[in-house]
């Protein structure tokens, strides 16, 4: 359990920082003690479980025997009405309004515009350019997919910071001492509320009036959009705009990094994996060159683009963006043989099957053909598992998959520095940010 209060925190961040949590923290450890092993991390015991049976137990077990845990930071900066703090029943309807406008189908509708704002982007900041800078460019993309496409809300000037200065409170320490991190991001956390405030009750009132004068129910609006969606539930009476705010927030900061990081590693993996990306491009021009002139790509076009994904699901299984999150034992847990008492936290990690010959023939190795295969539950697990299943998973294959597309078709492109450094904070990222040499084809 290492040190009193503190425990093994301090090895447990170093491993963190150089991106080597599992290899230098969480392995020895598993070769010491098991799978399964108890720390103290920030105060709190912690046991460390690793294996597809403990991602099931624990993943499927929310609200039944663990909840999930944030940092006090991450609570009060996506506020406590965010689905991170919601439980059960509650849960359940915030996660299905997010998950129904993102499953399968209603995501491959969102293709036409995304699309679109994709191959803006790429005339706006990769046109006449010799060099880009790829994590930065999906960032800024990333940002603009949630608000325009997902959510059906403009991206007014300074939004972009104003979230940056948010998430880089979200695991500060929550200290209020003017000019710390915490309180630089609760002070863009009041900006941005009051900016949403003002965007959500103007989307009331238009439904409103549209109802008013026989419009209807006002929930068809928009299709799959989120914020109509979100405010006619809040018409309804079953959701408050203090919850409709804070899951605006929660969805930029569950999407942000992630889904660049994910981009990023894809590309690395392509440009260490010549091979593959000679199939991954013939797959694009197929789709390409079935298109007449001008023509755009559809939600048809991205079920043909299954190669691509293997190789995005691969690269996300070598370099998850998430490395597992933590969970709290609400009763005492019988476990393996082993008691966890009430209040102790669990971590449950992604590296743990991922990176397991059990479950991947040679796991360092880069084979995006062993999606093949059926995989069987909770073994790759980038998006997590049971009732907190990732919301955004479906988002996020089109959002790669349309991306890569206008890329690898526009752009001959090449990685600066093919093996650039990673480090976390506290998600993992490209240390220069992915500079590329970019060239039109
Ligand atoms: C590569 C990209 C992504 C990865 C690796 C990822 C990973 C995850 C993981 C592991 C969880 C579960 C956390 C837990 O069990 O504690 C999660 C939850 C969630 N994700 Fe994602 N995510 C990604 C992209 C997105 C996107 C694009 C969105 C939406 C725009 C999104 C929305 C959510 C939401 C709302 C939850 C919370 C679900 C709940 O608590 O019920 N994610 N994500």
């Amino acid at each position: 359990m290492g040190l009193p209060w503190l425990g093994e925190t301090m090895d447990f961040y170093r491993a963190q920082q150089a991106n080597r949590l599992f290899e230098d923290f969480v392995r020895p450890r598993i070769a010491r003690h098991g799978k399964i092993f108890k720390t103290r991390l920030m105060g709190s015991p912690t046991v460390i479980v690793s294996g597809a049976e403990a991602n099931r137990f624990f993943l499927s077990n929310e609200f039944k025997l663990v909840m999930s845990s944030w940092p006090s930071s991450s609570v009060r900066l996506m506020g406590k009405n965010s689905i991170m703090e919601k439980h059960g029943e509650q849960h359940r309807h915030v996660h299905g309004l997010i998950a129904s406008s993102l499953g399968s189908s209603s995501a491959e509708s969102l293709v036409p515009k995304l699309s679109k704002l994709v191959q803006r982007h790429l005339d706006a900041h990769w046109s006449g350019q010799e060099r880009i800078y790829l994590y930065n460019f999906t960032k800024n993309l990333t940002f603009h997919i949630v608000f325009e496409c997902l959510l059906g809300i403009d991206v007014e000037l300074g939004m972009k910071e104003i979230f940056e200065r948010i998430l880089e409170g979200v695991f500060a320490p929550p200290v209020t001492v003017p000019g710390t991190r915490f309180s630089r991001a609760m002070r863009a956390r009041k900006e941005i509320e009051r900016m949403l405030v003002r965007i959500v009750r103007k989307k009331k009132e238009e439904m409103e009036r549209k109802n008013s004068g026989g419009g209807g129910g006002g929930s068809e609006e928009g299709g799959v959009v989120l914020l109509p969606r979100y405010v006619a539930a809040m018409l309804r009476g079953e959701m408050s705009e203090e919850e409709v705010i804070d899951n605006i927030v929660l969805l930029v900061f569950a999407a942000y990094d992630t889904t660049s990081f994910a981009i990023a590693m894809t590309f690395r993996m392509l440009a260490h994996h010549p091979n593959c990306y000679q199939l991954l491009l013939k797959e694009h021009m197929d789709v390409k060159s079935r298109k007449g002139e001008g023509e755009d790509i559809s939600g048809e076009d991205i079920k043909k683009m299954s190669y691509t994904w293997k190789v995005a699901r691969e690269s996300i299984r070598l370099f998850p963006p998430i490395f597992g999150s933590f969970r709290k034992a609400i009763v005492d847990i019988e476990y393996e043989g082993f008691t966890i008492p009430k209040g102790w936290k669990v971590l449950w990690t992604t590296y743990g099957t991922h990176y397991d010959p059990e479950h991947f023939q040679d796991p360092m190795s880069f084979n995006p053909d062993r999606f093949e295969e059926a995989m069987p539950p909770y073994v790759y697990v980038p998006f997590g598992g049971g009732p907190r299943v990732c919301a955004g998973s479906q988002l996020t294959r089109m959002n790669i998959l349309v991306l890569v597309h206008h890329v690898v078709t526009r752009y001959d492109w090449s990685l600066i520095h093919p093996d650039e450094p990673i480090t976390v904070d506290p998600l993992p990222f490209p240390v220069h940010g992915m500079p590329m040499r970019i060239s039109p084809k």
